[in-house]
């Protein structure tokens, strides 16, 4: 554990604020126990309401080793449950699969129904008896998560303490209301993953910051500038960045891909890239949205899943295709360029004589902000 006090100044003002030591980055044991005090308690990304699109749809996901499942239930809504049967603890479904009547347990048949209930058990009470006294299946459901689904990113909540979603949140779902119609996944191109050399937290704190822009992506500098930009910093909440001038990308007949519907004359050039704690970066423009789920592997390598969203349906603009897929590309370029920063800034913090560094109190704003939510959180995990 490391020396009282480091993280009193990880909470200072950005001015004299040094960043998290390096044993967030590179020790086991703290991963450990951010993984208790910052991502179990605190509502997590661990996936897309795309990926189980229809009902009985299945979708197993290894959350830091905690094995979920991800059901379309009847009801049309998603069920997160934890993937262990009840009976000998065996893995449910071990991977995307189309569940037809029950979800059944491939040890010994326990079945379970797409709202978690145990249904059957057969031969439980010898050959040919099917229930047993003993065996009370009204309690032997699967354990449910809690979760919610907003901007198609399924978000739970491991431990069960936080507050409502919508009570932590509250804050970004008012201001990017507007943008709260539906998305439509922009299909097959549409989808990437990143596999980072990195502690989860450096992909977030590179996120928030336009900072390095003009070195680590001078393609996009070159129409989109460091004076193009603001910071977005609410304490203990939210912090990203806002551009001035998002331009709509066209192809060679001058054609744009659709907007949004009823958008203010704001995001006529605006967007906004913020992440929303702990490890979800979603961005927003007149014509597309995007949202990464950052997947912690371990202490020093993270999964980035990156799903762009539309206002139309591929299917109800076909001819547009070509542009979705330029608009992936320059998502995927922009994104595979900070894979260097992410890596080097791991490699960085062996250096054992790193202190956190400093931050600039005009650029750095909302990775300090990111900071101090991490630092606050820990500490409330210390003082439970
Ligand atoms: S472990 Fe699942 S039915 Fe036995
Ligand atoms: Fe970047």
């Amino acid at each position: 554990m490391e020396k009282l006090g480091l993280l009193s100044s990880v909470m200072k003002p950005v001015s004299s604020a040094r960043g998290l030591p390096n044993g967030h980055y590179i020790d086991p044991a703290l991963f450990l126990e951010e993984k208790r005090s910052v991502l179990f308690a605190n509502w997590s990304g661990i996936g897309f309401g795309k990926d189980v699109p229809d009902i009985g749809d299945a979708w197993p996901v290894d959350f830091l080793g905690m094995p979920l499942l991800m059901v379309r239930a009847r009801d049309g809504a998603i069920n997160v449950f934890q993937n262990t049967c009840r009976h000998r603890g065996m893995i449910l479904v071990d991977r995307p699969s189309k569940i037809r009547g029950a979800i059944r347990c491939p040890y010994h048949s326990w079945c379970y129904g797409l709202d978690g209930e145990l249904r059957t058990t057969p031969h439980v009470g010898g050959p040919g008896q099917n229930s047993h006294e003993a065996i009370r299946t009204e309690e032997l459901g699967l354990f449910r998560i809690r979760s919610h689904v907003w901007r198609d990113v399924v978000f739970v909540n491991i431990d069960g303490t936080a507050p409502a979603f919508q009570e932590v949140h509250a804050d970004l779902i008012e201001r990017w209301k507007e943008f709260d119609q539906p998305l439509h996944h922009g299909g097959a191109g549409s989808s990437l993953q990143l596999d980072v050399a990195g502690n989860w937290k450096l992909a977030v704190e590179n996120y928030c910051e336009s900072y390095h822009l003009p070195w680590v992506h001078p393609g996009l500098n070159s129409y989109s500038r460091l004076e193009d930009h603001y910071n977005v910093a609410e304490a203990g909440k939210y912090s990203g960045q806002g551009s001035y001038v998002y331009e709509q990308l066209k192809d060679e007949q001058g054609r744009a891909l659709p907007d949004f519907a009823n958008l203010s004359d704001k995001w006529d050039t605006g967007a906004e890239y913020l992440a929303v704690y702990p490890n979800v970066l979603l961005g927003v423009q007149r014509d597309h949205a995007f949202a990464m789920v950052l997947e912690p592997v371990s202490c020093e390598r993270t999964i980035e899943h990156l799903e762009l969203y539309y206002a139309e349906p591929s299917s109800s603009s076909p001819e547009l295709d070509d542009l979705r897929l330029s608009n992936a590309q320059r998502w995927k370029t922009v994104f595979e360029e900070d894979i260097f920063v992410v890596e080097g800034m791991q490699k960085g913090r062996h250096g054992q004589f790193f202190d956190g560094g400093r931050f600039s109190p005009v650029m750095d704003g909302p990775t300090h902000a990111f900071h101090h939510w991490v630092a606050s959180q820990i500490e409330k995990g210390r003082a439970t």
